[in-house]
């Protein structure tokens, strides 16, 4: 090859490198990593990605030049000189992609294999899932049970998953994992969180009617604050057992009726569903006696819609609990009320 040519090629090559570098740097396609298995993640798409632009350059650099050079001028009606095949390059050609693709598929497999290792010490949190909410249950703390998921950081937690009804995915897209949660098989993660902050925990299986709500919230925490969480969880879950709502708490957070509703003896805020501390006044508007009006709710959520929400979104697997923890709940849900 001529030099000018070589000159030419790599010239186009650079231009098309810089605009695909730009493309890929300037536009935020990945969240900030907020665990080491993220960071491992986002390692191996950068390699991918940097053999991609490697690879771009090249041919964008020849197509271009040979399109301008060799096009056919408008007088020209001869026929292109015969070429015949070229050992050297169809060497090169074969060598160079199954070389890339070997570095790619090692890489990947260290990165895997890394982010599934689970170091001796560590933490276990259970997750648990349903139409539509998610539960979190911490064995190291009696059993501790919440529906916001809160990590220490750089503590290694294995995420031990099951599903209560249908396959539902954990998603916390900071922490670059997706892990399905199926009924009958008990599926597991490792996250060792990096970073301080509010994360958002995202069901991302199509799961039913409310699964575009199916979400949650993943907080890391300095190990202080994580203690104080502990304890302050700790308070909460004795004072109610000291208002005789021992079992009926339980029952609350273990069935996700934290992840969607207000409740302030539980100590939840959440807002998808109605403020469960106005429940006098809801059964009052539907014409029922207290502890029958909440039974109800329970077991067919659809029988009385409270004005603002919609049918169709509080599940209606509940008429299925064992009837002691329906109890549990009716009882705890009336204290308090009036
Ligand atoms: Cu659970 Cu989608």
């Amino acid at each position: 090859m001529r030099r000018g040519v070589l000159v030419r090629v790599i010239a186009v090559g650079l231009a098309a490198a810089a605009v695909a570098v730009a493309v890929a740097l300037l536009v935020p396609w990945l969240p900030t990593p907020a665990s080491k298995e993220a960071d491992r993640i986002d390692f191996v798409f950068w390699f991918v990605t940097a053999i991609c632009i490697a690879i771009f350059s090249l041919v964008a650099g020849v197509i271009v030049y040979a399109v301008v050079r060799f096009r056919a001028r408008p007088d020209d009606d001869s026929d292109g000189a015969p070429i015949h095949g070229h050992t050297g390059l169809e060497i090169a050609w074969t060598a160079v992609p199954a070389a890339l693709v070997t570095a790619i598929a090692v890489v990947s497999a260290v990165a895997l294999a890394e982010n599934d290792h689970l170091p001796k010490h560590h933490m276990r949190v259970n997750v648990s899932a349903q139409q539509f909410a998610w539960s979190f249950s911490y064995p190291k703390y009696k059993g501790l049970t919440v529906s916001t998921l809160h990590l220490p950081i750089h503590v290694p937690i294995e995420l031990k998953m099951n599903s209560k009804d249908v396959i539902h995915s954990f998603w916390v897209p900071q922490f670059g994992q997706k892990q399905d949660l199926v009924p009958g098989i008990t599926t597991r993660l490792v996250i060792t969180p990096k970073r301080l902050g509010t994360y958002p925990v995202v069901c991302t299986e199509l799961c039913g009617e409310g699964h575009a709500i199916m979400r949650s919230q993943a907080v890391v925490q300095t190990p202080r604050g994580f203690a104080a969480w502990v304890k302050a969880q700790e308070k909460l879950a004795a004072q109610a057992q000291g208002a005789g709502g021992g079992p009926g708490l339980v029952a609350f957070n273990n069935n996700g009726c934290s992840a969607c509703h207000t409740f302030k003896p539980a100590g939840s805020k959440a807002t998808t569903g109605p403020d469960l501390d106005n429940l006098a006044a809801d059964a009052r508007r539907a014409g029922k006696p207290l502890a029958a009006f909440i039974q109800q709710s329970i077991v067919d959520p659809n029988a009385y819609i409270e004005k603002g929400y919609q049918p169709g979104i509080m599940p209606t697997t509940f008429k299925t609990l064992p009837k002691d923890q329906l109890d549990a709940l009716v009882q705890f849900l009336s204290q308090g009320q009036k």
